[in-house]
């Protein structure tokens, strides 16, 4: 199974402060065993800079916060999927939560940029997650379930091989309040199981994840690393996480 934590900068950070996160981070990846593959997603404004400082350097990966499904046309203030690979660009988040709740993305937009992604060569990070009150309602899994089935509609075997998704509970995102990490596990547990094909696909948590709390997320049988917001944007502090995702392998439940 591959293992991946990813940091989303959301709208954090200029090109100029992104390459600065580089130059404090790249010498402390050295003492990062490389359990993990290694993701940052800037900006767009900040992907040229970003790919460009990480040359040769064949540890982190560069990924989208979003895109838009078509080739190319007429959708002014939109990012095509060329426009993202030629820069290097690997991953792309699709179906962030906020993107669902401020832009008006549906799980059909979700679906179309996937298979979009996917035809790209883009390895596409899908997110799903409830929000309180469906929580609250116990709709925890018929959400995430909903969401999960709705994004890969129509995918076959070898495309379901392709992606990462992410479970993001919407009221653990910004709000240093996180889901208890058991019952993540569990509700992980029914993302995998919702479509065949997802056995061998990571899981990735994400909600106030801090250096404190991840080991006791990475350490159980269906989170397979984390999607970090906030604590991926100092540089030490990320390094720190890392670190201690690390140990959170070794002590696995
Ligand atoms: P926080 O880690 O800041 O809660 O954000 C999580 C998130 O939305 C990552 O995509």
């Amino acid at each position: 199974m591959r293992k991946l934590i990813a940091g989303n900068w959301k709208m954090f950070k200029t090109a100029d402060d992104a390459v600065a996160f580089f130059d404090a981070f790249l010498p402390m990846l050295a003492t990062i065993p490389a359990t993990y593959d290694i993701a940052i997603c800037p900006p767009f404004t900040a992907l040229e800079a970003v790919c460009k400082r990480l040359r040769g350097n064949d540890r982190i990966a560069v990924g989208a916060q979003n895109m838009h499904w078509e080739q190319s046309g007429a959708f002014t203030g939109e990012i095509a999927p060329p426009m993202l690979t030629d820069l290097g660009v690997r991953y792309v988040i699709l179906g962030h939560s906020e993107r669902r709740q401020y832009f008006g993305e549906t799980d059909d937009d979700v679906r179309k940029k996937v298979v979009a992604a996917l035809t790209n060569g883009l390895t596409p990070v899908v997110a799903v997650g409830e929000t309180l009150a469906l929580r609250d309602a116990s709709q925890t899994r018929e959400c995430v379930v909903a969401q999960t089935r709705a994004a890969l509609h129509g995918l076959g075997p070898d495309a379901l091989a392709r992606i990462v998704l992410a479970y993001e509970p919407v009221w653990a995102i910004g709000t240093g309040r996180n889901c208890d990490a058991a019952d993540a596990d569990d509700v992980m547990h029914a993302i995998r199981t919702s479509v065949r094909g997802l056995e061998d696909v990571p899981i990735l948590y994400g909600g106030s994840v801090k250096r404190d709390n991840i080991a006791n997320y990475v350490c159980r049988p269906n989170i397979d690393g984390g999607l970090v917001g906030g604590a991926s944007l100092d540089p030490a502090g990320f390094a720190e996480l890392l670190r201690a995702a690390c140990e959170g392998i070794v002590n696995e439940v």
